[in-house]
């Protein structure tokens, strides 16, 4: 068995799978238990703040400066994938760390329409709830391209991304890897 290093701190891990269920909760209970929708919403806006914070100050693989990169490398990037000889990253590759800055900002933007949909100026205007609607319609287009990115990785590269996400550790890195 080849030798496994500890890539995502607990931190990272802890704030992944909570957004995760409150994402799930915020989506379920949309328009049918408003309490708990607002609540789970909510939640997942603060990991959301929390997680800003951390990927500024956190150990190296959580820091934005390490997997956000601009715009022509997340290209080259994916047209490696297409070509189907993009390298392994050890942290997130760079079309990961696009769709992590679009999950976030879009996460940011249906929380607070959403928010702003309760408040008395904004109180029943269909313009905010359409607009609440539609950010979360495409954030759940977002997460089934980013649960399909993370099985396509998984697979080229020969390791399950979904553990590691779980146990923070991963192979260790080969020659031919980024890391
Ligand atoms: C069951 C569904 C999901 C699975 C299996 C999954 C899996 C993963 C995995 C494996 C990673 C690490 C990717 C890598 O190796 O580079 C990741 C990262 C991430 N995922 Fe998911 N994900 C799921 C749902 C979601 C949802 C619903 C959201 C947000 C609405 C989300 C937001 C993120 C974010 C923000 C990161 C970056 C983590 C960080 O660095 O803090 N994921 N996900
Ligand atoms: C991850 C965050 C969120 C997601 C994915 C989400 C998703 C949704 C969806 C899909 C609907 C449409 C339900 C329908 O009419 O069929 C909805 C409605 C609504 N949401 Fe959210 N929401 C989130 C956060 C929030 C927050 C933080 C609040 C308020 C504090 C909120 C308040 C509302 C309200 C008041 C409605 C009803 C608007 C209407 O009547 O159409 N949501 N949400």
């Amino acid at each position: 068995m080849s030798a496994e290093i500890k890539v995502w701190d607990p931190i990272v891990r802890i704030f992944h799978w909570s957004l995760v269920g409150s994402f799930a909760i915020a989506w379920v209970t949309a328009d049918e238990w408003d309490d708990l929708h607002e609540w789970a919403g909510y939640a997942a806006a603060a990991l959301v703040l929390f997680r800003l914070v951390w990927g500024l100050i956190g150990p190296r693989h959580a820091r934005f400066s390490e997997f956000v990169k601009p715009p022509r490398t997340v290209i080259a990037y994916l047209k490696n994938v297409v070509a189907g000889r993009e390298r392994r990253y050890l942290g997130h590759n760079p079309a990961g760390g696009a769709m992590i800055v679009a999950l976030l900002c879009l996460l940011l933007g249906t929380s607070f329409t959403g928010w702003l949909a309760t408040t008395d100026a904004f109180w029943g205007n269909e313009w905010i709830e359409e607009l609440h609607e539609t950010l979360a319609n495409g954030l759940l287009l977002l997460v089934g391209l980013h649960v399909a990115g993370v099985l396509l990785a998984s697979i080229r590269h020969h390791e399950n991304l979904v553990r590691a996400m779980i146990t923070g550790r991963k192979r260790a890195t080969a020659s031919s890897d980024t890391t």
